[in-house]
């Protein structure tokens, strides 16, 4: 059954190629004939009514820019039953028959919830730079996080190659070591440390003060946020290996930037399944990329399965370091 109106939010973590993925949806279902409202800042849009109609106009100009034109929130009510099923009738009373949600773990668990509480139809897209969704090896805005961060180790290098120093660079991915070791490997750092794999600072600082003395000019250590803080962990390297060290936390220059192609393109074909899905009438499927094709994943099973990290490239990252 054809659907006459949908709509589609950004939520959660914003990350670059979000407007590319919306753009999609939008232009696709007014090609096909469809009505589309876009819901202001996340769930907290829906829950406080700010849903407006779109038109290809209003997706003009966006698919070169990060960030999301719709705004994204966190939105503590849509964690209960009764903030969800307020939104619901916000969307219900436009006429709403389907919901393209495009965010990450937290926003997909969010439309989990919706569906199963309210039978509306919802497509998810993973947008997050994080690449954590279950499923899939790739996420919206994944390529151009992890190519922020090569620049930034780019530059990093050139420093402490001046100073023979050892610099640990903290990057983001909340509980996942994906854009960590993506990155690390990209950018040729020695050590990347990650939630997923032990690691032990007496070895690691071992090595890296028998590597400075056979002459080793300077190291890079990547951290994952959610192995810890590197802060804390370069002033263990400091300490232990007494070699001058610095710390640099990019922090959320990370979620900027113009995307890159990949992100641009892969957005935008997600965007064109997401709306062809949810206009014919599938529901609770998140559309992603593995090994260069679309799938599509059952949405429970992509927010109850922790994606975990491919050893292959745990192994090639020690091979190379
Ligand atoms: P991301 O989607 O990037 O993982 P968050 O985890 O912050 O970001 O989730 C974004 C929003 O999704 C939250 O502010 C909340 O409104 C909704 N959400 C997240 N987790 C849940 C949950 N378990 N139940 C209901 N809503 C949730
Ligand atoms: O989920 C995306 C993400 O960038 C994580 O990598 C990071 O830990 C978190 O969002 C930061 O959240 P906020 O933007 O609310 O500080």
């Amino acid at each position: 059954m054809i659907k006459k109106a949908i709509a589609v939010m950004t939520s959660g973590g914003d990350s670059p190629g979000m407007n590319a993925a919306a753009r999609a949806v939008v232009r696709t279902a007014l090609f096909e004939g469809v009505e589309v409202y876009g819901i202001n800042n996340g769930y907290q849009g829906m829950v406080d009514d700010d849903i407006v109609p779109l038109d290809r106009k209003s997706v003009s100009d966006i698919i070169q820019r990060g960030g999301t034109f719709l705004g994204t929130a966190r939105c503590m009510e849509f964690k209960t039953p009764e903030g969800r099923k307020k939104g619901f009738d916000n969307l219900v009373k436009r006429g709403v028959e389907g919901l393209v949600i495009i965010g990450g773990d937290g926003s997909l668990t969010g439309g989990s919830l919706l569906s199963k509480e309210t039978g509306l139809p919802i497509v998810g897209l993973p947008g997050t730079i994080d690449n954590d969704v279950w499923g899939m090896d790739y996420t919206i805005g994944c390529d151009t996080a992890a190519n922020t961060i090569v620049d930034a180790i780019n530059k990093l290098r050139d420093t402490a190659s001046a100073h023979r120093r050892i610099i640990l660079v903290e990057v983001m991915g909340r509980h996942s070591g994906w854009l960590a070791m993506m990155s690390g490997i990209a950018g040729g750092a020695e050590y990347i440390l990650v939630p997923e794999v032990k690691f032990d600072m007496d070895e690691v600082c071992t090595e890296l003060k028998e590597m400075y003395d056979a002459g080793k000019r300077y190291s890079i250590i990547v951290v994952a946020e959610g192995a810890g803080s590197a802060v804390e962990l370069g002033k263990i390297v400091a300490e232990k290996t007494q070699i001058d060290t610095r710390v640099s936390v990019l922090g959320h220059i990370q979620r900027g930037g113009s995307p890159t192609v990949e992100d641009r393109m892969k957005a935008s074909m997600l965007g064109e399944k997401a709306a062809l899905a949810i206009i014919s009438g599938a529901t609770n499927v998140v559309f992603g990329f593995n090994e260069g094709k679309v799938v599509g994943v059952n949405l429970f099973d992509a927010v109850n399965n922790k994606k975990t990290l491919d050893p292959e490239l745990v192994r090639l990252s020690r091979v190379l370091a």
